[in-house]
Formats: C-alpha cells, sequence, structure tokens
C-alpha cells in the first residue's frame, strides 16, 4: 500500500482539464465572497455570549489573537491557493504536499466542518427569522422552528433555508455571486448602523475592568471565538472559478480577514462599551444592544441585515462544501457519478443538491453547541495540515511556480502549526470523542472504497505495468 502518493502539480493540471468549472469571479467578488462567508454567528450572537462568558470586555483582545492566528493560516492558505489554485483548498493542498491518506483526512475533516458550519448557520438564521416574525406580532409555532433538545420537533427554516440555497448555487456560480454581493452589503450596511449608533453613546466606565476574567479569560474567548472567523478558506475552495487566481486569491484570503477582524473589534468595543458585559448573554446581543439604547427601529433593521448576513456565510460556506465533494469525487475518492457537471449550468449539481439535503436533516434535528464544537476542530485539523504541507512543498517542490509567497515562512508556518494545535487541544474531550469517530468512519470508507478506487492510484499501477 502506498498511504503517501502525492499529486504531482503537473499530473494535476493535465487531471482537471477534462471536467473544468467555468471562471467567472474576480477579485472583488472573492474578497465579498470571504466577507460573505466569515461575518456570521461570530459577529451577531458569539461576540456578546463570549464576552458575558468568559472574557469581559478583553473580549476585543481575544478577537485579535484569534485573527493573529488565523492570519498565519491565512498567509499559508493563500501560498498553496495561489499555488495550487484548484478547486478542493486544503484537501488539495494536502494532495499535493502530503499524500493521498492525508489529503483524504483532510478533505473528510472539511466535509466535517461545511456541512455542520452550514447546519450551525441555519439554526442562527432561523433563531432570527423566528425572532422577525415574532416582533411583527407573528407567533411560529415552537415545535417546528428549533430541535427536540431545545423542546422543539424539527427546525423547518433551518431546513427551507438550506434547500433553497442549495437550488440557487446549482443555478450558477455567477448569479450566486451577484446575490452574494447585495447580502454582503446590507450586512456590512447593518454593522455600519450599528457603530454609527451606539459607537457615540459608549461609556468607558463598561470597559473596567478590562480583563475581569483574568488573561485565561482571553484566551478562552479566543479558542471559542475562532469559528468567527472560519470562512476565508471558502474564497480557496473557489480557486477553480477565479479568472486570476494568482492575484485575486490572496486579496481575497488576507483582505476579507482584515475586513472582518477590524468590523469584530470595532463591535466587540462598542458592544461592551454600551452595555456591561454581564448582560450580553443572548442570542441576539447586537439587537439587544439597540433595543437598551433605545433604538427600535436600528435594532430591528440590524436584525434584518443579521439575516442577510447569516444568510451569506450560508451560501459560502454550501459553496465550499460543494466544491470539497467534487475535488474529492474527480480525484475518484468519492464515487465520480455525483461530480458531474450540469450541462447548462456549469455547477456539480447533483453533489450540491445531495449534500444540501444531508446539511438540512442535520440542521432540522441536532443542537447547534454539538455541531459548533465539531466545526471548530475539523477547521483546525484543516488549518493544522495546510501550514505542514507548505513547508513540505517548498522542500518538495521548490521551484514550483509560487505566485504569492508566504512571507518569512519559516516562522509564519510554524507559528500557524502552534497556533492550531494550541486550539485544538484547548477543545473539550467530546469533541475529540466526536472528532475521533467521525474520523474512523472516513477511514473505513478510505480503505474500503477510495484507496481502490483513487484516480492517481490507478494512473501509478498503470506507469507501472508499462515499465513493467
Ligand atoms: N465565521 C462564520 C460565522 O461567524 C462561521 O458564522
Amino acid at each position: 500500500m502506498n498511504l503517501f502518493r502525492t499529486k504531482a502539480l503537473s499530473s494535476f493540471t493535465r487531471n482537471i482539464q477534462q471536467q473544468k468549472l467555468q471562471k467567472n469571479l474576480g477579485a472583488l467578488d472573492m474578497l465579498l465572497l470571504g466577507v460573505g462567508c466569515i461575518m456570521g454567528t461570530g459577529i451577531f450572537v458569539f461576540t456578546g455570549v463570549i464576552a458575558a462568558k468568559y472574557a469581559g470586555p478583553g473580549i476585543m483582545i481575544s478577537l485579535l489573537l484569534s485573527a493573529i492566528a488565523c492570519a498565519f493560516c491565512a498567509l499559508c492558505y493563500s501560498e498553496l491557493a495561489s499555488t495550487v489554485p484548484f478547486a478542493g483548498s486544503a484537501y488539495t493542498y494536502a494532495y499535493t504536499s502530503l499524500g493521498e491518506f492525508f489529503a483524504w483526512l483532510v478533505g473528510w475533516s472539511l466535509v466535517l466542518e461545511y456541512s455542520l458550519a452550514a447546519s450551525l448557520v441555519a439554526a442562527g438564521w432561523s433563531a432570527y427569522t423566528t425572532g422577525l416574525f415574532k416582533s411583527a406580532g407573528i407567533e411560529l409555532p415552537q415545535a417546528f422552528t428549533s430541535v427536540a433538545a431545545d423542546g422543539g420537533l424539527i427546525n423547518v427554516p433551518a431546513m427551507l433555508i438550506l434547500l433553497f440555497l442549495s437550488v440557487l448555487l446549482v443555478r450558477g456560480t455567477k448569479e450566486s455571486a451577484t446575490i452574494n454581493k447585495i447580502l454582503v452589503g446590507v450586512k456590512l450596511s447593518a454593522v455600519f448602523i450599528f457603530l454609527l449608533l451606539a459607537g457615540p453613546k459608549v461609556n468607558p466606565a463598561n470597559w473596567s475592568p478590562l480583563l475581569p476574567f483574568g488573561f485565561s479569560g482571553v484566551m478562552t474567548g479566543a479558542a471559542t471565538i475562532f469559528l468567527a472567523y472560519i470562512g476565508f478558506d471558502c474564497v480557496a475552495t473557489a480557486a477553480e472559478e477565479c479568472k486570476r487566481p494568482n492575484r485575486d486569491l490572496p486579496i481575497g484570503i488576507i483582505g476579507s480577514l482584515i475586513v472582518c477582524a477590524i468590523l469584530y473589534i470595532c463591535v466587540a468595543a462598542v458592544l461592551t462599551g454600551v452595555v456591561p458585559y454581564q448582560e450580553l448573554n443572548n442570542a441576539e446581543p447586537v439587537a439587544f444592544a439597540l433595543r437598551q439604547l433605545g433604538y427600535n427601529i436600528g435594532s430591528a433593521l440590524v436584525g434584518t441585515g443579521a439575516i442577510a448576513g447569516l444568510t451569506t456565510v450560508l451560501m459560502a460556506v454550501m459553496y465550499g462544501q460543494t466544491r470539497i465533494f467534487f475535488a474529492m469525487s474527480r480525484d475518484g475518492l468519492i464515487p465520480a457519478g455525483i461530480c458531474k457537471i450540469h450541462p447548462k449550468y456549469g455547477t456539480p449539481h447533483i453533489v450540491t443538491i445531495v449534500s444540501g439535503i444531508l446539511v438540512a436533516v442535520i440542521a432540522g434535528l441536532i443542537p447547534v453547541d454539538i455541531l459548533a464544537e465539531l466545526v471548530n476542530i475539523g477547521t483546525l485539523f484543516a488549518f493544522l495540515t495546510t501550514a505542514i504541507g507548505v513547508l513540505v512543498l517548498r522542500k518538495t517542490a521548490p521551484n514550483a511556480h509560487r505566485p504569492f509567497r508566504c512571507p518569512a515562512v519559516n516562522f509564519v508556518a510554524p507559528a500557524a502549526i502552534l497556533c492550531c494545535a494550541y486550539l485544538m487541544y484547548s477543545l473539550p474531550i467530546q469533541t475529540w470523542i466526536r472528532y475521533s469517530i467521525w474520523t474512523g468512519i472516513g477511514l473505513v470508507i478510505y480503505f474500503s472504497y477510495s484507496y481502490r478506487h483513487s484516480t492517481l492510484g490507478q494512473e501509478k499501477e498503470e506507469s507501472l505495468e508499462k515499465a513493467v
């Protein structure tokens, strides 16, 4: 068995020639895809909750530390995304650097990350939408708006939004990117409305004490809020649909991370400046803070913006997920039939619909806390592997064309590895157990199906036979 067979960069280019995705996206699309994918439950839900529970006003520092960890990962991502600009992101990078077995593990983790993130954000979307209906005087039945663990039966709005977006994604990247732009605009407007209305009302006394839970609280906050930055990697998954990946990918990845980090820290500063941090432990802290200040219409506007924001995150996460499946099935690791490209829309329609139905079922039935913890661990593993992959590829393919080179790679990549390892280590034991079960299932599939059906494996066998 050769578990570490790697894809040569050149063979990769040749392989994908038969099944190409349309190249529709430019730098601005990539940047907006990034902001669309990143800014969601992190800013609209978790900033307040984590301030109240772990970090106090020190949430600003938590956000900064988390952003720095993500920036190290983003630099590594950008190098590989520009060197290997094909669908699949970390999965594809692992295939070219660490070999098929690690690629499978990363791909499998990314499937977990993207699927559960989609379900998680859909649950947030459902909560905000239900809230908006409520403020309009329409009470939706709890049995059909929350999962059993939260006293309901099934979360129908979460399921419906996921199915609707799947259909949209099948219809094509360009249309989806256009809708994404509009929704990102609405989301950013909501954030600015909040900053403009609440900013002048900041009372610096609320920032004291800055670290009510000490520095360890800040670190717990940083590990927990990491989820808020997940999504910049979505940009990398769109590499193949990008007009000029060499330039547009790094702009999309690093640019969107910087924009989000700045806005998160501003929102956190204003949020903890206008309301004592102890009061922020609720599902809609941003709208709540505005209501506290007497801005009821502003609060409704921001609530609507949050729904738009969560929708873009959903769309981008689902988009990323289908592209991972697409890349894995194209490599023969999962059945090839499901990655067929739609003759009219040029999108992998079967995998989009199948995964849309799966994440809808998950969102309809599983509580968000279980989803959230697994999203973090799957992502961190993918980031960690990518950082290792950058170092390995610098050694194994030193002359490969690297339109974007990670600066100070010997510092940045190890820093990314250490940050991810530390954050993974900080996650609870139950998360590790669930993640191990998921990985175990992945290993069974790999050894019973994928290893034998791998396109790369078959190519290698053929060339061996020819040589004999
Ligand atoms: N970063 C995404 C969010 O905050 C997952 O919702």
